[in-house]
């Protein structure tokens, strides 16, 4: 991980993830995302006493995103707690990620310390449904 923009993203998604609300589960998640714009956002988990209204590190991630006025991802940052199996994003944040990315966007998946894994968001949610299934593309 030498790049230093992908550096400044993992960092962005370390902060995030000291902020997680994981009472529950004890998986702390943190994800920024790297808008077309240059600007960073970023999101951590953030569970509830409900169990199923938990929303993801990634999801969060792209409501800041929007709310900051970006609508197109350039890259993304996942840390979890690392280990043998990595935080790759669950399908529901592919599928979120996907709405704002091409098929190239690279995510960074990351444990505590570095870098750890490197995937194309076309390889983690091929054949995404999008904007295009419903004549929405903006071509
Ligand atoms: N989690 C995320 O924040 N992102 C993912 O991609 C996978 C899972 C969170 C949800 C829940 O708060 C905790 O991790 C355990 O599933």
């Amino acid at each position: 991980m030498s790049d230093p923009a992908v550096k400044e993203l993992v960092a962005a998604a370390r902060e995030a993830r000291a902020q997680a609300y994981a009472r529950y589960s004890g998986y702390t998640v943190g994800a920024a995302i790297r808008a077309a714009s240059g600007k960073i956002y970023a999101g951590c988990n953030v569970e509830n006493a409900a169990y199923p209204l938990s929303q993801c590190a990634e999801a969060n991630a792209v409501a800041a995103m929007v709310l900051g006025g970006d609508q197109e991802i350039a890259a993304v940052a996942v840390v979890g707690p690392g280990g043998e199996a990595p935080c790759t994003p669950c399908g529901g944040c592919r599928q979120m990620l996907a709405e704002f990315s091409d098929a190239g966007v690279m995510v960074h998946i990351c444990g505590p310390d570095d870098s750890i894994a490197e995937e194309a968001l076309g390889d983690l949610i091929p054949h995404a449904f999008g904007p295009k299934n419903l004549d929405k593309a903006e071509d």
